[in-house]
């Protein structure tokens, strides 16, 4: 591994999780200007232009509120109530579905740890009310939903509120991270019955008794679960910008007899939108994740912490200032 990868990445992703350098990074006027190339803004109208440009271009989109790490039961009910708002104002513009079942246009992303997976008691029962109660309120728009993946420690209880969430919603998505070692099980157990699952390679920093911590293993770990994903009965959402990946998926796809409707290409605003469009224009299915919020840290520092150039590219923005 490189120093990037070594020292520095992790070092960022620490960084992710200090109160401290977030208030600091909140009060620079540069960390908005790069904040702004991943995240589409601070409000659900800011949200809803980004997603009228991508729908114009022909791309799917999934929608964050950005927010994670929540620790008291009304951020929770307040992070509920914005996903309420959002697909409220998402069936008002009327961008109504036309697609099938599984590749609705409109989707909302979630992380659990928003909707109060953390609190001390009875976190996760917290969370799958809320998350519940916002699949009620997507059935009724005709959004799906997808759960995002977060730290390992975390993951057995995400998957445990997915299963309780797809007993009455079967539409409902998940995450799951190609860099931890049991994720080739968990897209075993999960390529099923149509159930959508979007596999990224990971973004937090995980220790290398639960996970692939070198690029090429992390790749070959990708690949090998996507082949199950794509040989199962599921449908299998392939999150990655890596070129190797995007490649290589279309020739499984090919190898497992699934036509460019039965699976998607997902990438994050911002990243690699020339791609997105190519993609897109070849008639495949492409959903770009949309984060918005004021909760921005976290998630740009992992964007920061996924690229050598992106660090350098805001480190250069913030000395520019004090120039
Ligand atoms: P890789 O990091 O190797 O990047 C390949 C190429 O893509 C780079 O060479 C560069 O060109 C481009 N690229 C990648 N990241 C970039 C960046 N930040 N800025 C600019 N260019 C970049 N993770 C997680 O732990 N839990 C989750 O729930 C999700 N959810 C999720 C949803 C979607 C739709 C996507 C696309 C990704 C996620 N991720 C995630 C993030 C994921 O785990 C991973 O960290 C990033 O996608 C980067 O990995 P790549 O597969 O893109 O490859």
């Amino acid at each position: 591994m490189g120093v990037f990868a070594e020292v520095a990445r992790p070092a960022i992703l620490t960084a992710g999780r200090s109160d401290r350098l977030r208030r600091t990074a909140e009060r620079v006027p540069a960390t908005r200007r790069v904040v702004h190339r991943f995240v589409a803004g601070e409000t659900v109208t800011a949200a809803l232009d980004a997603v009228a440009c991508l729908r114009a271009s022909g791309r799917l989109v999934s929608i964050d509120h950005l927010g994670e790490d929540v620790t008291d039961a009304d951020t929770a009910d307040t992070n509920t109530e914005i996903y309420l708002a959002l697909l409220d104002a998402l069936a008002a513009r009327g961008d109504a579905p036309e697609a099938t079942d599984t590749a609705r246009p409109l989707e909302v992303s979630l992380k659990l740890s928003a909707l109060g997976q953390a609190l001390p008691r009875d976190g996760e029962k917290i969370a799958l009310e809320n998350a519940h109660t916002i699949c009620e309120r997507a059935r009724r728009t005709g959004a799906l939903v997808t759960v995002d993946a977060e730290d390992h420690t975390t993951t057995d209880s995400t998957l445990s509120v997915v299963r309780d969430l797809r007993a009455e919603f079967g539409w409902v998505g998940v995450a799951l991270q190609a860099y931890l070692r049991r994720t080739y099980g968990d897209c075993v157990q999960f390529a099923v019955g149509g159930a959508r699952v979007r596999l990224c390679k990971g973004a937090y920093d995980e220790p290398a008794a639960l996970a692939f911590r070198h690029r090429d293993d992390i790749t070959d770990s990708y690949l090998r679960c996507l082949k199950v994903l794509m040989a199962g009965d599921g449908y299998p959402m392939v999150a990655s910008h890596d070129p190797a990946i995007i490649a290589a998926a279309a020739g499984i796809a090919a190898e497992t007899h699934r036509e460019v409707h039965d699976f998607e290409y997902q990438m994050l605003y911002g990243i690699r939108d020339a791609e997105q469009r190519r993609l897109a224009a070849a008639g495949n299915q492409v959903r770009v994740y949309v984060p918005f919020g004021t909760q921005w840290y976290g998630y740009f520092l992992r964007r920061i912490a996924e690229r050598p150039a992106n660090a350098k590219f805001f480190l250069r923005a913030l000395t520019e200032r004090r120039e």
